[in-house]
């Protein structure tokens, strides 16, 4: 019987099995924002799970995304600490805000407690390491929450690069953006720096980032020279369409990023990422190599799915030809197999479906985009032992 596997590229895995639990497994969640929806529905929709607690630093935020949800006898509490502490449990979504990302992963490893990390990582490459030296000390898994890997055409990208058809790969440009789409609708948290950390750069720039770093075979980042910026968030304008003009004074991170990244093996990373910006799209994500070149069509990849269909440009008897790759259905039920995939891991003592060596990567990335911006210099990425 097939079994989920993120290296079989053969289908869109429809139906994959899962490695069941005789005994519920006893989640919590910390964190009950937007996200963590997401995150219940599709526990909800496993039969071997139990979500016994959950809590939020926001008084009653827990019960009434509890209550919404008919979750019955949950323990609810405003210190992630306390519920650790005090809930037997087997793991934890953690769907915070950036900042306490990391806190919350390593307090819960080290209480013995797999978990499924929202993206990005962290704030930080110092957060991502500490959070990485805690798992490989507690024995558990950390899962980061990047479901587009779970879509087949994400999956085809990586499949097309890895079976040599570009040849050697020199040059990538990747990235997105929207015109108008700073993300205040739901929680303004995505716009304070106290809380998000990163704007555009780790709210949807980590998305493109893992979409090529991911194909190529995660290449070390070796130096970037980025720029970080805010020219839109910090005007009333900006949230015309949303009518929350007092979100102007609350802006404090990043609308707009860009950087050109030397990676390992002489590969060039061109990318740009925008919240806000007068232009429909900053550039598709193309991939040039010795024996072809991909183009990804720039639509919403950040989502796990583009709607038009890739163009692979090679040369036949010397001639240059396009090829379409058709597009294969899309996945519908991304969320339901990053926690499946999660959770047959903890059952059968695998690998995390995202391991965190694979997004440590994409977090130096970000953390040097950010450093390279506030030295207005090119700086080389150092990534200390794990
Ligand atoms: N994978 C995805 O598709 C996806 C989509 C949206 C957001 N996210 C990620 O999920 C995270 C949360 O996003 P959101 O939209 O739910 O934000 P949100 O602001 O709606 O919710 C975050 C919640 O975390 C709570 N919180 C923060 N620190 C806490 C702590 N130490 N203890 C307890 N509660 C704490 C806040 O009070 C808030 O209620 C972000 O990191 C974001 O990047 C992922």
């Amino acid at each position: 019987m097939a079994k989920l596997d993120m290296n079989d590229f053969s289908n869109n895995q429809a139906a994959v099995d899962a490695t069941y639990s005789e005994k519920k497994l006893r989640i919590g969640i910390i964190g009950t924002g937007g996200i963590s929806g997401s995150h219940i529905e599709a526990y909800l929709n496993q039969p071997d799970v139990e979500i016994v607690a959950g809590c939020d630093l926001i008084p009653g935020k827990a019960e009434d995304r509890f209550a919404s949800h008919g979750i019955e006898g949950a323990k609810t509490f405003v210190d992630y600490k306390e519920m650790i502490d005090t809930v037997e449990m087997d793991a934890v979504s953690v769907c915070t805000y950036n900042c306490t990302h990391a806190e919350c992963a390593i307090y819960a490893l080290e209480h013995g407690l797999h978990v499924l990390l929202e993206k990005p990582f962290t704030v930080t490459l110092e957060e991502a390491i500490a959070v990485m030296k805690a798992e490989k000390a507690s024995g558990k898994i950390v899962s980061v929450g990047f479901q587009p890997r779970f879509d087949a055409n994400m999956q085809m990208i990586k499949k097309i690069v890895q079976s040599g058809e570009l040849g050697r790969v020199y040059y990538v440009q990747t990235g997105g953006g929207r015109r108008h789409g700073i993300p205040v609708s739901w929680s303004e948290t995505f716009i304070e720096g106290d809380k998000a950390g990163l704007g555009a750069l780790g709210d949807i720039g980590c998305y493109s980032i893992d979409l090529v770093m991911n194909a190529l075979g995660n290449p070390k980042p070796l130096t970037v020279t980025g720029t970080a910026t805010d020219f839109f968030g910090t005007t009333p304008e900006a949230y015309a369409e949303v009518g929350k003009p007092e979100c102007a004074e609350k802006f404090s991170v990043d609308d707009y990023a860009s950087a050109y990244i030397r990676l390992e093996g002489g590969v060039i990373l061109d990318f740009r990422i925008a919240w806000y910006m007068h232009m429909d799209t900053p550039g598709d994500t193309i991939i040039l190599g010795t024996k072809g070149g991909l183009r990804v069509p720039s639509t919403d990849c950040w989502n796990g799915s583009f709607d038009k269909p890739m163009t692979l440009y090679h040369d036949v008897a010397g001639k240059p030809v396009e090829t379409t790759i058709p597009l294969l259905p899309p996945t519908y039920d991304l969320w339901d197999r990053k926690i499946r995939s999660f959770l047959d891991a903890i059952i059968t003592g695998g690998k995390a479906p995202v391991p965190t060596n694979e997004i440590l990567y994409n977090q130096a990335i970000l953390d040097g985009i950010n450093r390279s911006s506030k030295l207005g210099r090119e700086i080389a990425i150092e990534i200390p032992e794990i």
